[in-house]
């Protein structure tokens, strides 16, 4: 199993280029199901959820080629309608092909996709959605079993803007009969860029990245290309990094627009946050004020970079508090960060960090994706040797984040337990 060293706090300076979505990534994947035709994606980085994604598609019949940095699909010969418990226990991502299977072949049989250690990651608003367009769903042995004739246009309301609901019955609405009307959907730009995806195919869209979203059924949809938005929580990561180690960093190929919140609250703490048309530089002279986050469906402050956030935190000078209302058990980074030093009392939902002068090294655990940045960030900041374990969850959302570190001037190496 491979760990991160960090020696030593830094100061990060230099450039670092984000890769394109995971989060958008992930549900185009699944949308190439809904054509026979080849589908072409650029720019795919190589990370761990990709991958699974790939094999989940593979299993049930389509064809997959990487060659360098694209990825190419063509689901024209869809041979089964199962997705295993040994796939989607490994992503619940995988839940979304749902809809295309649905819409494309009528069937589907995909296991129950288990908590995570964030929450119990309920699918009841994606299954309502697919009833409500006519699906008969049945549930046994930790597996749904849904079956659709001709998916029917509806009215979809989400009791929340679930953002995997929204995309699934975006992707089952595309070649549904008649209109699909979602509202209270999910605003992110993965939902936008999953849209734009899916216009691209032919699909009817209209509303992707506000609460109601329109989708016409069309009779079928084509092949096309893509490149996906770049990934505006890897950003926010290096943007907190570049902000609690005091340093100057500028960080490409990012859309300003989606990093609003992120930098409203580093521009509130004291950093400076300059805004370019693909770029932004966060510059850093002396110790953050505190901060109070809530995280929010988008566009509020995202829950992805809660953690991190909370990172900062516990390096600024008073009190801060972190209120986390999307997922009911996020807050599985706290106990590794007091284990550095860090002073946070938990309250329900909220967390106060009492800031402090400096955190010292640990050995510490990625408890999930996000943890295990925010731990990264502070180790950067961290007196002595940081050790954090189990950086597979890293390996999810990062490419080379020990690298990209480096780079920018931290004292940092990936190596085997
Ligand atoms: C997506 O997860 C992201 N994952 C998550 O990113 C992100 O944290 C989340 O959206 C919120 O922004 C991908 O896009 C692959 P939700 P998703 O459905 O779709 C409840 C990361 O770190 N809910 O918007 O699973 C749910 O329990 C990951 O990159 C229901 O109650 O999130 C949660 O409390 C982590 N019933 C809230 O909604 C449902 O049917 C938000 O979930 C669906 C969701």
């Amino acid at each position: 199993m491979a760990k991160l060293v960090i020696e030593d706090r830094c100061v990060l300076k230099g450039d670092v280029k984000v890769h394109s979505a995971k989060n958008s990534i992930l549900p185009v994947i699944a949308a190439s199901l809904l054509t026979p035709d080849t589908c072409v994606l650029e720019e795919v980085p190589y990370l761990y959820d990709v991958d699974i994604m790939e094999e989940v598609v593979k299993s049930i019949g389509a064809k997959v080629g990487r060659t360098n940095s694209s990825l190419t699909i063509n689901a024209e010969n869809i041979n089964s309608f199962e997705a295993t418990y040994e796939l989607v226990r490994k992503m619940r991502a995988s839940f979304l092909i749902m809809g295309p299977m649905l819409a494309r072949v009528g069937k589907v049989k995909i296991s129950l996709p288990g908590g995570c250690a964030i929450g119990t990651r309920p699918i009841d608003l994606h299954l309502k959605g697919f009833s409500l367009m006519g699906a008969n769903i049945t549930l046994g042995h930790g597996y749904i079993e849904a079956y659709a004739e001709k998916l029917k246009g509806e009215t979809i309301y989400l009791d929340f803007p679930s953002v995997g609901a929204t995309e699934n019955l975006m992707m089952a609405a595309c070649l549904a009969e008649g209109t699909t009307i979602i509202e209270n959907a999910a605003e992110e730009p993965e939902i936008v860029d999953l849209a734009s995806f899916l216009s691209k195919m032919g699909s009817v869209i209209k509303g992707a990245g506000t609460d109601t979203i329109r989708i016409e059924g069309v009779r079928e949809l084509k092949g096309t290309n893509h490149t996906a938005i770049p990934d505006r929580i890897e950003a926010g990561t290096y943007m907190v990094a570049a902000a609690i180690t005091g340093g100057d960093v500028i960080v490409e190929g990012v859309v300003p627009e989606h990093l609003k919140p992120v930098t409203a609250k580093l521009k509130e703490m004291g950093a400076e946050v300059q805004e370019y048309e693909r770029a932004v530089r966060v510059r850093a002279l002396g110790r953050l004020n505190s901060v109070d986050i809530k995280t929010m469906p988008y566009p509020g402050f995202p829950t992805d970079m809660q953690a991190q956030m909370m990172t900062a935190m516990c390096l600024a000078k008073g009190t801060s508090i972190a209120t986390e209302t999307v997922f009911e058990n996020r807050f599985m980074h706290i106990n590794e960060l007091k284990l550095m030093g860090a002073n946070i009392k938990v309250d329900g939902r909220s967390a106060i960090i009492e800031g402090c002068e400096r955190l010292s090294g640990a050995k510490v655990r990625a408890t999930d994706l996000r943890a295990g940045a925010a731990l990264a960030i502070a180790g950067l900041c961290a007196e002595g040797r940081t050790e954090i374990h189990d950086i597979y969850h890293l390996d999810r959302g990062y490419i080379k984040i020990e690298e990209k570190l480096k780079k920018l001037g931290a004292n940092i190496i990936r190596t085997e337990e």
